[in-house]
């Protein structure tokens, strides 16, 4: 019917030949707030082939006119604030103010790939023949960077524009055409913005946006032979897709268990402030949220009084109401979170604030006094839960960091650097941070994990250089 939202191929709104829809439900009122198409694998198809075809002209599309165009829809994606700030804010409980950064963060990544594109696709390298033992200068090697053809992108609901768009973007600079699933909540801000693409006038086929369900149309999608690259951000799906997946790069970023260990000589306010932002924004439903508070006996009772008096100012209600603490997710999601506080609570944690759950809305909670044996210890909450370890000293939360199958990011805090920095070569993370929670931005930083966090990185320059392929022609003189 009309009110379901249409998916975006060949440069047209289209309804699909299902007809069938999926629903959006919104977590706060967990009522269905939106319909999406369910697009059939014949669908998707057509859409791999004019992908396809769509590619072999935008990669001749000079480079300039590329960034172009990206700049164009960056600047009306920043117009299109409001209409999908209020979007994530329905789909995902995203407060209101973060949905709002959201827009404008994608709009700045957009334009900056846009312009780093230029510099990076701008220049090749010239290499000569007789560096190598056994050569003459007879041969002159010219290298370039092409485009890899259709790159499959697939965000994850927390993000559902920004981490949509740092696949985008890098890859149309690049020269690719791009098809996008976007995750069933966060569907339909990601089909308002790819309209923001699509009145930007790229050309048709280049960009594409399927919905549907993942039974139907999934698997299907990542292993297409029309892909020749899949970026991914998301859960553990990811390790079953890079099974599947063909001979193509991958990108992927699987979340994590990012640590935050504190030693005795730390700015505990510092420390505690960076604990709350870093474990309890958007309710803890960031891959790069400190997941694990690794800190020194000594000082632990300060630092966890200080992070309770801070938990404590907290707002807890709908996202509408910019509140700091929203409802997760789904209910499924609820409930994972609830068995993991209830695993905690039977093998002894300290709860420092009561459990409260209304709905998909779980109030925020420390745990402290976490033992090795508590699942929280280990998984991955992705809701407004944290537990407190208390080490005796560093090389324990190192060793408790390492253990874990995940190493996205992690986190040290200390006043001396020399033992900030040795701390940081030990912890196998992709980034660690000092003196800060972990974080993905500013977007242009290297962003990657080691283990099940995932495999490439990320970051506009790495996106852009993974998402081409280097060509080189050698010229042989006689
Ligand atoms: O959820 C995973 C995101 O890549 C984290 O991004 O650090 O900007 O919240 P963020």
């Amino acid at each position: 019917g009309d009110d379901v939202f249409k998916y975006y191929a060949d440069g047209e709104w289209k309804v699909s030949n299902s007809g069938k829809s999926v629903p959006v439900v919104n977590p706060t009122t967990r009522k269905i707030q939106f319909l999406v198409q369910a697009c059939t694998q014949e669908e998707v198809n057509k859409v791999m082939e004019s992908a396809k075809a769509a590619q072999k002209s935008w990669a001749k599309t000079p480079l300039w006119k590329r960034a172009e165009l990206l700049h164009k829809a960056a600047a009306i994606l920043k117009d299109h604030k409001k209409p999908i700030a209020d979007c994530l804010v329905k789909e995902i409980a995203k407060p209101a103010k973060d949905a709002a950064s959201e827009v404008v963060r994608s709009g700045d990544l957009v334009s900056y790939c846009a312009e780093e594109g230029v510099r990076v696709l701008g220049e090749g390298k010239f290499l000569v023949s007789d560096s190598f033992p056994g050569n003459e200068r007879t041969k002159y090697c010219l290298t370039s960077k092409i485009p890899l053809g259709v790159v499959l992108a697939i965000p994850p609901f927390n993000y559902p524009v920004n981490l949509a768009v740092s696949k985008i973007a890098p890859a149309l600079i690049a020269g690719n055409s791009i098809v996008l699933k976007p995750p069933t909540q966060g569907a339909v801000s990601a089909l308002h913005m790819v309209h923001c693409f699509h009145l930007a006038g790229f050309p048709k086929g280049v960009i594409s946006c399927v919905t549907g369900k993942g039974s139907e149309i999934g698997d299907f999608l990542t292993m297409h032979p029309g892909v020749n690259c899949i970026s991914f951000t998301g859960g553990d799906t990811g390790i079953a897709i890079s099974k599947k997946a063909g001979m193509i790069p991958l990108q992927m970023e699987l979340g994590g268990k990012d640590a935050c260990i504190i030693l005795e000589d730390a700015d505990l306010d510092l420390a505690a402030s960076s604990i709350v932002k870093g474990g309890f924004s958007y309710s803890g439903q960031r891959c790069t949220a400190v997941k694990v508070v690794l800190v020194m006996e000594s000082v632990a009772d300060t630092l966890v009084k200080k992070v309770n008096e801070k938990l404590a100012k907290l707002t807890v209600g709908p996202p509408e109401n910019d509140c700091d603490i929203t409802p997760v997710v789904t209910e499924s999601s609820a409930n994972f979170i609830e068995d993991l506080v209830m695993d905690a609570k039977k093998k002894g944690a300290t709860f420092c604030q009561e459990y409260k759950r209304e709905g998909n809305l779980i109030w925020p909670l420390l745990l402290d006094n976490v033992k090795q044996d508590m699942r929280i210890a280990w998984e991955e909450p992705f809701g407004p839960v944290l537990p407190v370890i208390r080490i005796s000293n560093a090389e324990e939360g190192i060793h408790h960091c390492n253990a874990s199958n995940f190493g996205l990011q992690g986190c040290v805090f200390t006043k001396d650097i020399n033992k900030a920095i040795l701390i940081s070569d030990a912890m196998e993370t992709g980034t660690v941070q000092i003196n800060s929670a972990p974080a993905r931005g500013p977007d242009h930083f290297p962003f990657q994990g080691v283990k099940d966090s995932g495999i490439g990185s990320q970051g506009v320059t790495n996106s852009i250089n993974m998402m081409t392929k280097i060509k080189s022609t050698v010229i042989n003189l006689p």
